[in-house]
């Protein structure tokens, strides 16, 4: 299947985990991502640990540019309820947050998510909501890539987001289009400093790809946005960037530093 990338926006994502200060906000919205050129086309996703997330939204606001959008990195997979410490949907799109975080490595390593736990958030969402729209995270372990398992674990991870024997409807190809966008994180390039090759990257996005053609059709495989994470910084965006699977990035320690202003960029030219 030869892909068209033209037709989707690249996307970047800055995931600053548990890291920033209040200060950081100022800096991100007033410097690192002010002022960008105004032909560029890109969705910037900013998603800072969940108490700085008003303030962000108040500065983004400021800055009149609807290339910059909010982010969280987690939902509950419930709209409310006694589960202390988490924090669901409905209050995040009612501080004005349009996207959230679902599936990352961190979660299903330290906090017990699952192909099938993330999923239900995914669906929840889409069902009730009418805007938020979700960065779902898959990737391999070191393990798993040298076993040789890779595409059997992304297979795993996407078939949980569509069990066998789904059809979806034209509308709902076209929702997931707009409110999916899948994050290829392998897990053994996430904050190590190794990132993935140019060939590594592309060939997993273009499995996902495959995967969506096979099972949601050619339309939503065209359509949807694959974007890479593990280790990107401003000396590797450009290659990946240009390469046709690759939609953009989600970016974890480079997000909370100037040279994020370049990975957001990095479609330029
Ligand atoms: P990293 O993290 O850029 O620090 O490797 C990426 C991520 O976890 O999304």
């Amino acid at each position: 299947m030869t892909s068209d990338k033209k037709s989707r926006k690249f996307l970047v994502g800055g995931n600053w985990k548990m890291n920033g200060y209040r200060a950081l906000i100022d800096t991100v919205t007033t410097m690192t991502l002010a002022d960008l050129p105004s032909d560029y086309s890109v969705d910037v996703v900013v998603c800072p640990p969940f108490p700085y997330l008003p303030l962000l939204i108040t500065a983004v606001r400021k800055m009149s540019d609807p290339r910059i959008q909010v982010g969280a990195q987690n939902i509950h997979s419930e709209r409310t309820g006694a589960f202390t410490g988490e924090v669901s949907f409905p209050m995040l799109t009612d501080l004005g947050v349009d996207w959230a975080i679902v599936g990352h490595s961190e979660r299903r390593q330290l906090y017990g998510e699952t192909n099938e736990s993330a999923a239900a958030k995914f669906h929840m969402i889409l069902k009730d909501s009418y805007s938020m729209r979700v960065i779902f995270c898959v990737g391999e372990t070191l393990e798993e890539r040298e076993a040789g398992r890779t595409e059997a674990v992304l297979e795993s991870q996407l078939r949980a987001l569509l069990p066998e024997g789904t059809v979806l409807s034209e509308e709902d190809r076209l929702k997931w289009a707009v409110r999916l966008v899948v994050a290829y994180e392998p897990v053994w390039a996430i904050g190590t400093g190794k990132v993935a090759t140019a060939e590594q990257a592309s060939a997993a996005h273009a499995f996902i790809r495959k995967f969506f053609a096979e099972n949601a059709g050619d339309t939503l495989a065209q359509d949807v946005r694959v974007i890479y994470g593990g280790s990107v910084n401003a000396g590797n965006c450009r290659e990946l960037a240009s390469q046709p699977d690759i939609d953009g990035f989600l970016v974890g320690g480079a997000s909370i530093k100037g040279e994020f202003r370049d990975i957001v960029l990095s479609r330029r030219g």
